[in-house]
């Protein structure tokens, strides 16, 4: 449904780390693109003036991506800035100078939660929230079930649920997209894209770095919250729907949560927990945090079309490469082939680095009566230098009211009720070596029949 566009943002977090590395240069990316060319009214404590702010400004997109010095003149010119502490009307009393008359404003929280109470409730009575206002805000999006019930409900006392649009940018991100336009823009896939013909489905995302100065952050999260419960999840969900009825965001939203409303609680047995060696010497991680960097799980999509197909999800950091993928492993012919050593089938997707399609199947060696494995890649792209970054998609359509790619309400809290269980269990954490797959136990029940297929950046699995 078309909705009129935002015709202020607001961005509070404005001095901080993302806005730094992340949405300044998406906003420079958006003017470019002719996206943006309304008011954007920072808002920060740091004690600047607006010529800092600017200066940050440039730094920001000159660090990250470069300085389009057209473009960036134009969001220079579009800049306006804020100084004040969040608990003082004072502060939202000249953010609603700047919104001047502005009926839409959007309003992004790129800040800790603990502070959205605060900061809506303020905006709502400096009357910065009219009708057609919208709020943005960033994950986590609380650290369980009950904390997100509880952040929803202060949300929604100032503006509904249509207006409220919840970040994971791993939605942005155009491969993430392209799974549901690989399963429902072919005819192939459906006939065996069920129980009947998979085996079992791993999604594996790894990094080979450790968390790059944001141990504090990072340290009351853990891999889980930090991005299986959101961005690993939209994976999954991509993944398992069904076909939505209609292209509206709510019919796609709809078949999400229907995912995760038939995914059973995480049962403790089914979740292995790593931290890689030398975390807790990280700057801002307490001593003795027994935080995971790494988590290896089961999940049982208890659906009419995938009921008993194994979900298996595995991310961590300090991992042997960067890489985030898929395969999605069929069950094995009844075949006469005995003692051919054949490998089951499978359907590679690559999300990152390159965007990879990619089928494995037996076929005889050539010259010889054995059985050889074949990774067929069938479509292989870089993303292009010109691609959209996803936060540019996610803050584009949030200021058109698109919310598509945004987590609901529903969404959020049935991702919560699935991982809550095992996070609230006494579970332990096995150190391992960074570099490394993770620890040993995964291999205790948290491992698909026929071994997790590691990933390596080359192209090909391994
Ligand atoms: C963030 C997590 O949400 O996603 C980070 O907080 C993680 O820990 C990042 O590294 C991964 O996203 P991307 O887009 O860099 O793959």
């Amino acid at each position: 449904m078309k909705t009129p566009h935002s015709d202020a943002m607001v961005f509070f977090g404005a001095t901080g780390d993302l806005a730094y590395k992340k949405i300044f240069p998406s906003l420079q990316a958006m003017v470019r693109r002719g996206s943006l060319a309304v008011p954007v009214i920072g808002v920060a404590k740091a004690g600047w003036t607006l010529d800092q702010f600017k200066a940050r400004a440039r730094d920001s997109v000159e660090q990250h991506g470069g300085l389009d010095p057209e473009a960036f003149a134009r969001l220079n010119g579009l800049l306006r800035y804020v100084d004040g502490d969040y608990e003082d009307a004072a502060t939202f009393q000249a953010i609603r100078k700047e919104l001047g008359a502005s009926e839409r404003p959007a309003h992004y929280l790129a800040i800790p939660p603990v502070l959205f109470g605060t900061v809506v409730e303020q905006l709502g009575r400096a009357g910065c929230v009219p009708p057609g206002a919208r709020v943005i805000v960033e994950k986590p999006f609380g650290r369980d079930l009950q904390s997100a019930r509880r952040l929803n409900q202060i949300l929604l006392r100032t503006c509904d649920e249509r207006r409220i649009f919840r970040i994971d940018h791993y939605l942005g991100k155009r491969p993430v997209h392209n799974l549901l336009f690989f399963r429902f823009a072919n005819a192939f896939t459906e006939p065996f894209w069920n129980r009947q013909h998979v085996e079992s489905v791993q999604i594996t995302m790894a990094e080979d770095f450790g968390v790059q100065g944001r141990g504090a952050f990072y340290d009351g999260v853990g891999a889980v919250r930090d991005v299986v419960q959101n961005h690993l999840f939209q994976v999954l969900a991509n993944l398992a729907m069904e076909p939505p009825v209609r292209t509206d965001s709510e019919s796609i939203r709809d078949e999400k949560v229907k995912v995760l409303k038939a995914t059973l609680p995480l049962a403790k047995r089914n979740l292995v927990r790593g931290q890689f060696r030398g975390y807790l010497q990280e700057p801002g991680v307490r001593p003795g945090s027994t935080v995971e960097t790494f988590a290896a799980l089961k999940l049982e999509v208890d659906s009419w079309r995938w009921r008993g197909v194994p979900f298996y999800i595995r991310a961590g950091k300090s991992l042997p490469v960067t890489c985030t993928e898929i395969v999605v492993r069929l069950r094995r012919p009844p075949t006469m082939y005995h003692g051919y050593g054949l490998k089951a089938n499978y359907v590679r997707m690559r999300i990152s680095p390159d965007v990879t399609i990619a089928m494995g199947f037996n076929t005889m060696k050539p010259l010889t009566e054995s059985a050889g494995e074949i990774d067929e890649i069938c479509s292989v792209a870089h993303p292009p230098a010109a691609e959209v970054d996803a936060y540019e998609r996610v803050l584009t359509d949030a200021l058109v009211g698109d919310a598509t790619l945004f987590a609901r309400e529903d969404y959020v809290e049935e991702a919560w009720r699935i991982v809550d269980p095992a996070l609230k269990a006494e579970t332990s954490v096995y150190q391992y070596e960074p570099g490394t797959w993770g620890p040993a136990e995964v291999g205790h029940g948290v491992t698909p029949d026929g071994g997790w297929q590691n990933p390596s950046v080359s192209g090909r699995a391994s």
